[in-house]
């Protein structure tokens, strides 16, 4: 069969991540399809020239359905729940979404036209690590939300000779900001997202910025992370579905900068934009690990690629913007 990925099912199409993948994905010649639960997704973010399906992974006999019903040939699945925190405290809610529902979406490829599937995973399945993490380290999950990714990947290469299809792995690092087009951008509060964060107290006459944890054992004792901008990780689906088609090889990719930032840090670039800053520091949240951030190699030699918004004080910025508009708007 030839292996185009002409019909594209975006599952968790209606969220943050989602909803800029959707948005590059319509430019293409490629018919997507959308397929939300609408959990912490919104209407708002659903783009227009996409097809909406309100569905939940959970329910496989649907999932069997949509696919059949719209011929598709590749999936991004992003669609899972993603509180660090929360997961350490409900284990079995996350156990549910993330990694059962993975595993209905994987058998629903049983005997279907689906192909190449890109999977959204975190580096949280890395742990804690020192220095930049590739790819050939072994994943060893430090909290419960990475392991529901981790086990997400597993499920995806145990079938992927049985289903007859090629994955791509990608493990995000943090991502942040928002699209140049000024349509979409982070709207869910529940994440506990940094950046977000900033851009909610940016709006404020008096901002509090919340610290968790600094005694970690980094240079300035709080947690380091690896910032992405959300439209050059949109572009990398885009990129690694086209390695798939061509290639009909499956692969797992970091995707980061290279840079690790400290949460003290981006506070700091944040007090430059913004006055009247006041910072609390609070104990630890459950389910962080100290540090985390990417080797970069790989990426760029398999996709050949180069990020185009990478530059951490636009990043804020652009979220920042966005909260600006979703509050005059919404
Ligand atoms: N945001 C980050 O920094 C980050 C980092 C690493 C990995 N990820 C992964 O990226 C993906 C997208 O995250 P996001 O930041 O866009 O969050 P998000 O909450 O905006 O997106 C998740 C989407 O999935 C939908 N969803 C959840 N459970 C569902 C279900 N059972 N059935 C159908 N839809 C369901 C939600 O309604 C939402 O629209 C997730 O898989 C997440 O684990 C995100």
């Amino acid at each position: 069969m030839k292996n185009n990925h002409k019909n594209i099912l975006v599952t968790g199409g209606a969220g943050y991540i989602g909803s800029h993948i959707v948005e590059n994905l319509v430019k293409t010649k490629n018919k997507v399809i959308i397929l939300d639960n609408l959990v912490t997704g919104y209407k708002r973010l659903i783009n227009k020239k996409a097809k909406f399906i309100q569905g939940d992974i959970k329910k496989k006999r649907e999932l069997i359905k949509i696919i059949k019903n719209n011929n598709i040939n590749s999936i991004i699945h992003l669609a899972a729940y993603l509180n660090v925190s929360e997961a350490e405290k409900n284990k079995k809610k996350y156990y549910n979404n993330n990694v059962i529902g993975t595993k209905n979406l994987i058998e629903a490829c049983k005997n279907s036209s689906v192909k190449n599937i890109i999977f959204s995973s975190s580096c949280a399945v890395y742990g804690n690590v020192k220095g930049a993490v590739s790819e050939y380290k072994k994943p060893d999950p430090g909290g419960y939300y990475g392991y529901t990714k981790f086990k997400g990947e597993e499920l995806l290469k145990k079938f992927e000779k049985k289903y007859n299809y090629n994955f791509g792995i990608l493990r995000y690092f943090n991502v942040a900001g928002a699209s140049p087009s000024g349509k979409i951008g982070e709207i869910e509060t529940s994440h506990g997202h940094l950046i977000k964060n900033l851009a909610i107290q940016s709006l404020k006459k008096n901002s509090k910025v919340k610290i968790f944890g600094n005694n970690y054992k980094t240079k300035d004792g709080t947690c380091i992370r690896d910032y992405i901008h959300v439209t050059d990780l949109a572009d990398i689906h885009i990129k690694g579905l086209d390695y798939l088609k061509k290639n009909k090889k499956s692969f797992i990719l970091n995707c980061g900068y290279g840079k690790g930032y400290s949460v003290e840090q981006i506070v700091n670039i944040f007090k430059r934009i913004k006055k009247n800053v006041s910072v609390v520091y609070l104990n630890r949240r459950p389910g962080d690990i100290a540090q985390v951030y990417s080797n970069t190699k790989k990426f760029k030699k398999l996709l050949n690629w180069k990020p185009r918004h990478n530059n951490i004080k636009k990043i804020i910025l652009s979220a920042i913007n966005w909260e600006k508009k979703i509050n005059k708007n919404y």
